[in-house]
């Protein structure tokens, strides 16, 4: 996740320095989007040349060093386009270079500032290269800013016209993956376009008098009756051919009431924290709208016409305030990190796994997979709930690749100075990636030799830095303490490595298509899970909240989510829990089972659940009254015990489902403690010391 402003004034006079800070004030609002690093990009001495500006760490860096730069910002501008951007990064760490905006090339000719993921960025960079550009940063978002140039160039190499809006159409129509894209350019001079798919975006619309209109009609027709520029099909020569003129489309200008151009201010944001300080009013972009504003207007096309898509864009008021936008509908971070699962799951996948053709694909590990197949056997190390993604993928890791694997808390992984050789290969897993016990575990296997591997959430961070290969996990920050979202994305990263791993196991064949059919239901699953919402708290409320301790019991691949629901119950209610695996229960922890013990019992279908039932028993016969979360349509469990229906689906994909219930049980304990959800007392988001 990143976010991307932008800032448009038309018959308004502004000097540069408080475009600047409007840009970096909008930025701040973003920056729980993501904060590694940030930049702008403003009009220099004219609105024909570009500066950029940017700067590794958060909002506040930029500003100090827009500041040193001591630069004369006094002249005044009566229209500019100016763009921002805070970066939460996905591909190469943070660095300048690598922060947005991106530019097209030294003359910043073209500015581009992303949110998303541009899944076939390579092969786009490839041909670019083949065509002489030059690429300086390791993102996927420069081949967009290179390929905006090479639409221009091409096209308007015969002194052909090329709307600003047609250029962008070109563009993204080579693109896939996940986009939020503003671009600016010094050929357009006071001239924006923005478009967005899968990624949000919106308009902000700032004006004294009332517009005449409160809402944009999209344009599906005007320039399709020109032979548009053509899709750039970059293996294609490039497309020399004649283009006619572009004729100027009719769409509803942001007339005054009296029917003349009005002093105007526009917002571009990935969501309203950064706008609504500036006007409630606003404009949502759909997936595939193209949205030009110019000459105080805003024009909105299609990429394609007659996709079903409503015609009619409402300027719509804002009613919430700002607190309450960054995040969203919810009252925590950690609720809306919960609620992003559906999301955050398929963001993970993005770009790596093939539901059709049943392939995964892991960028960052494929010079190693012959290494990693030969070696003696994998250690998987973490802390916390990322060790527990490690406990929840072990059984499926072994049975995949059918090499031995062992998992490791980091803290006792140094204490007892695990032996370690030059033919293991070690997998550290760290949201942060800045965990002080697990990277000092990872030097310490680098010392002794072994092939080291990294699955954090944040690019750039010292653990993927010093692997010698990894996956990012790609959930987006994580700004609640109690993790949530990562632990999910990591599981699915495990799965996906161990996919591909075992690619060359024809005896496997069916499993993995099994598993990766189940990966795409996934979102869908959980968004089945996260509608028990009112259920749960109800649950907490009338049944838990009073309560002093919680067992959660498992077994087999539901093991690690009584570990991490435990976790979960513990750190954010302050309520004593214990993840315990039914088949131990009879060697002790049975002791405390009686009638006023509270029980979470996880009974989903798979083949242990004939010995799951037997715990079930040997908690009934202590007159234990057990919750229990089991499979929508198991009618074996009667009536008499409290259930949690949630979707049944291929065994070892169960527990991202079954941890559900328990992240939501979780929130609204501590909702009802009073606890300070997003900051329980004691901890810290990342543990960086030993
Ligand atoms: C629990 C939690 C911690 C972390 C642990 C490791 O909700 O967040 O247990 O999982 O501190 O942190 P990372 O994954 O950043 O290495």
């Amino acid at each position: 996740m990143c976010g991307i402003f932008a800032y448009l004034n038309y018959l308004i006079a502004k000097d540069r320095k408080t475009i600047v800070d409007t840009l970096v004030s909008g930025l701040a609002r973003l920056e729980y989007r993501g904060y590694d690093s940030a930049g702008i990009a403003i009009d220099g001495e004219t609105t024909e040349e570009v500066y950029i500006y940017k700067q590794v760490g958060k909002v506040a860096a930029l500003k100090k060093y827009i500041s040193e730069q001591q630069c004369d910002f006094g002249k005044e501008f009566v229209s500019h386009c100016g763009m921002a951007h805070t970066r939460w990064a996905t591909h190469g760490e943070p660095s300048p270079t690598n922060s947005h905006p991106h530019r097209s090339d030294p003359n910043n000719e073209f500015t581009v500032v992303h949110n998303g993921i541009i899944t076939n960025y390579k092969e786009l960079k490839t041909v670019l290269e083949n065509r002489g550009y030059t690429f300086e940063s390791e993102t996927d978002t420069e081949a967009v800013a290179k390929l905006a140039k090479y639409v221009y160039d091409t096209q308007t190499k015969d002194n052909q016209n090329l709307s600003f809006t047609a250029l962008v159409k070109a563009v993204i129509k080579e693109l896939e993956g996940a986009f939020a894209l503003i671009f600016k350019s010094v050929h357009y001079p006071n001239e924006i376009v923005a478009t967005r798919r899968g990624s949000p975006l919106l308009v902000g619309v700032k004006t004294e008098k009332k517009l005449k209109v409160d809402f944009v009609d999209v344009e599906f027709g005007a320039e399709e009756k020109v032979p548009p520029p053509g899709p750039v099909n970059l293996l294609a020569p490039p497309n020399a051919d004649a283009h006619p003129k572009l004729r100027r489309s009719q769409s509803r200008a942001f007339l005054s009431e009296d029917g003349l151009p009005q002093p105007i201010e526009f917002f571009l944001a990935s969501d309203p924290s950064a706008i609504i300080e500036h006007t409630k009013r606003v404009l949502y972009l759909e997936d595939d709208d193209i949205g030009h504003i110019s000459d105080g207007e805003l024009h909105i096309h299609r990429l394609r016409r007659d996709d079903g898509i409503s015609a009619v864009r409402s300027i719509q008021t804002l009613e919430i305030e700002l607190a309450e936008i960054m995040k969203g509908s919810f009252d925590h971070f950690m609720q809306k990190e919960i609620f992003e699962q559906p999301e955050s799951v398929v963001n993970t996948m993005r770009g790596r796994v093939n539901f059709e053709t049943h392939k995964v694909t892991l960028g960052g590990l494929k010079a190693y997979l012959a290494t990693i197949r030969r070696c003696r056997r994998i250690v998987f190390c973490a802390c916390g709930t990322s060790y527990h993604s490690c406990v929840a993928t072990r059984a499926i890791f072994e049975e995949l690749t059918e090499i031995p694997v062992s998992v490791e808390l980091a803290s006792d992984f140094l204490d007892r100075k695990t032996p370690i050789f030059r033919d293991d290969v070690c997998v550290f897993v760290s949201q942060s990636g800045e965990t002080a016990d697990t990277i000092l575990a990872l030097r310490y296997s680098l010392e002794r030799g072994a092939l080291c591997l990294g699955i954090t959430n944040t690019v750039g961070s010292t653990i993927s830095r010093e692997t010698h290969c990894g996956v990012h996990i790609n959930a987006g920050p994580e700004i609640g303490v109690a993790s949530t979202k990562a632990y999910t994305s990591q599981f699915i990263a495990l799965v996906m490595m161990a996919i591909q791993l075992s690619e060359d196991r024809s005896s496997m064949t069916q499993r993995r298509n099994d598993i990766i059919d189940e990966l795409h239901k996934l979102s869908d699953n959980i968004r089945t899970v996260l509608k028990l919402d009112k259920e749960l708290k109800k649950l907490a409320n009338d049944v838990l909240y009073k309560e002093k301790s919680l067992l959660i019991m498992g077994r087999g691949f539901q093991n690690a989510t009584c570990l991490e629901g435990a976790l979960k119950i513990k750190e954010v209610s302050y309520m004593h829990s214990e993840g315990i695996l039914a088949g131990e229960l009879k060697h002790g922890p049975l002791a405390l089972i009686d009638e006023n013990m509270p029980v979470i019992l996880i009974m989903t279908k798979d083949s242990l659940y004939p010995k799951v039932q037997s715990a079930l028993q040997q908690v009934t016969a202590r007159k234990g009254q057990p919750i229990i979360i089991c499979n929508e349509d198991d009618e074996g469990i009667s009536n008499q015990y409290k259930t949690i229906r949630i979707p049944q689906t291929v065994d070892c994909l169960q527990g991202l489902l079954t941890i559900i219930p328990l992240q939501l049980l979780s929130y609204h304990l501590a909702v009802l403690h009073g606890v300070d959800v997003d900051f329980p007392r004691n901890l810290a988001k990342s543990v960086t010391v030993e």
